[in-house]
């Protein structure tokens, strides 16, 4: 078996700090030593592989995977894209989770106090997995935006969390997607944790009306693109080989 190639080396610059006051929480759980690189194991580095028999029919869909007597409400939305790495090669097979707020920016979960009700035929969870081409897609409601305490009470921007695994255990990602044109998004301190304006486009989904649902869905574009292996510069595949 050859050792797989080496990952590219994340760029500590584009991410952001670990400690950031502006969002309060980082204060006390930011690390105060220098972080240590660990040793990968072979089972690391090419564990766990997901399959498509592995999800349910209904797990793409949160508009219904969690209904019992009509759909959730809210803006019906579809979420799609591509998954690559840096060289722009598509990645498949990666298992994408994602969990969010109902229509009125509240979670199905114990310790949301908002008041905002909860929606009976809304759950806020779902999975799918990227095709052979990187593409995925799910279908939801547009999340609310929410309060929470920061410095007194400051407001998210409606957005979607996620989970990112490819096809290794150390190979996840976690982090939140968020909406052209929210005007919250400049104002939010999670989201200015980031310095570079390149970096938070990145992050926010862009209104694909090319692919919109007559008379049903509104259809947001949001790709994502990981770390890849380094490899071969070559001029004539700028893209990688
Ligand atoms: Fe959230």
């Amino acid at each position: 078996m050859t050792t797989p190639a080496e990952l590219m080396r994340r760029d500590r610059a584009w991410h952001p700090p670990g400690y950031a006051p502006g969002y309060k929480s980082t204060i006390l759980r930011s690390p105060k030593r220098a972080l240590l690189g660990l040793e990968q194991s072979m089972s690391e580095l090419t564990g766990p592989v997901f399959g498509h028999s592995m999800l349910d029919e209904l797990d793409d869909d949160l508009i219904a995977n969690y209904a019992t007597e009509g759909e959730a409400i809210g803006e019906r939305i579809i979420m799609h894209g591509q998954v690559l790495d840096e060289n722009a090669r598509p990645q498949p097979d990666v298992l994408i989770e994602v969990w969010q707020a109902n229509a009125g920016g509240r979670y199905r979960h114990l310790n949301d106090g908002y008041m905002a009700p909860l929606d009976p035929n809304f759950g806020g969870c779902g999975r799918c997995i990227s095709d052979d081409q990187g593409y995925y897609h799910f279908r939801t409601i547009r999340p609310g935006p929410y309060p929470w305490r920061n410095n007194g009470s400051d407001w998210r921007p409606s957005h979607i969390h996620l989970s990112i695994f490819g096809t290794s255990f150390t190979q996840r990602l976690v982090t939140q997607l968020y909406f052209e044109g929210d005007p919250l998004i400049p104002l939010c301190p999670i989201v200015n944790t980031i310095a570079d304006p390149a970096a938070i486009d990145m992050l926010v989904a862009k209104l694909d009306m090319a692919n919109m649902v007559p008379f049903d869905c509104l259809t947001y574009r949001f790709d994502i693109v990981l770390r890849g292996r380094r490899s071969t510069f070559f001029e004539n595949r700028r893209e990688g080989n």
